[in-house]
């Protein structure tokens, strides 16, 4: 097991910094295959200790458990994202079944629905997020959820699903829906994601929605390398950057960026049953 802080007088350094977890990004993406270690290395200098990566697929699920043999702190989510599903087969549940026995998985994920892009026809990914969403129940891990433009059919394929009420149903991960969205999610016990696009110019409606979440039902996430906040926007993510989202987050709320780490991060274990 690769420490990403093995030094001693950075671990001193550290003491200082507020601890944070990333809940949300893709180390297996092409994008760190040149550099995931140094990428990791900067993730523990501003103090992101802990991170989850869900997969997109079954391949990509595979290559997440290498990595989470190989780092520490790297927890991992298996499922199959909307827009991987258009060859969905029912005995991908088996898979991902298998996979999950693995230690180190906290998660299904990356599951739900996309209407933006037009990868997977709709009723094949009704059927791939309520098969996963029964998964998820059958094994009693929450789930993150990915909602591109279809938040009506995420709802009700949620309300159906057993995980509604339980204690730790899951995230509406990168939360870019409205107000009334958010309000039937938290009803239903779920937590809310937030990412770089709170610090983007024309994101009002979207930080009025976080200043307004309750407090322990928040969760700040980069998805990596994708929606890097400002002033990064545009260039490649990396879990250093929740950092950036926490600060926004805290500024939002009055709260000072201890104590929106220290919330986070408590969401983040009590969700996912992460190691304290
Ligand atoms: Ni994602």
């Amino acid at each position: 097991v690769k420490s990403v802080d093995s030094s001693s007088s950075l671990l001193t350094l550290h003491e200082s910094l507020v601890p944070l977890v990333d809940t949300h990004c893709h180390l297996d993406a092409h994008a760190f295959a040149g550099d995931l270690e140094v990428v990791m290395g900067r993730a523990a200098a501003a103090g992101v200790t802990q991170v989850i990566v869900p997969a997109l697929d079954l391949d990509s699920a595979g290559t997440i458990l290498n990595l989470a043999e190989e780092y520490e702190g790297l927890y991992v989510a298996v499922g199959v994202h909307p827009n991987s599903a258009a060859a969905w087969r029912d005995e991908w549940i088996d898979d991902l079944y298998a996979l999950a026995a693995h230690p180190q998985v906290v998660a299904i994920g990356e599951i739900g629905l996309d209407y933006y892009w037009d990868k997977t026809p709709p009723a094949t990914q009704h059927h791939a997020f309520a098969r996963q969403l029964e998964l998820a129940a059958k094994l009693g891990l929450p789930v993150i959820v990915h909602n591109r433009d279809a938040g009506a059919d995420v709802l009700r394929l949620l309300a159906e699903s057993p995980l509604a009420g339980t204690g730790r149903p899951g995230v509406l991960h990168s939360f870019s829906a409205d107000w009334a969205t958010a309000e039937k999610a938290l009803d239903m016990g779920f937590y809310l994601g937030f990412t770089g696009p709170l610090t983007y110019k024309k994101a009002d409606d979207l930080r009025a929605i976080a200043a307004r979440a309750p407090l322990d039902r928040i969760l700040v996430e980069t998805d990596s390398p994708y929606l890097s906040p400002e002033p990064y926007r545009g260039r490649r993510n990396e879990p250093a950057h929740v950092r950036l989202v926490a600060e926004r987050l805290a500024e939002l709320r009055g709260l000072s960026l201890a104590q929106i780490g220290r919330a986070t991060t408590d969401n983040a274990v009590r969700l996912f049953h992460l190691e304290e």
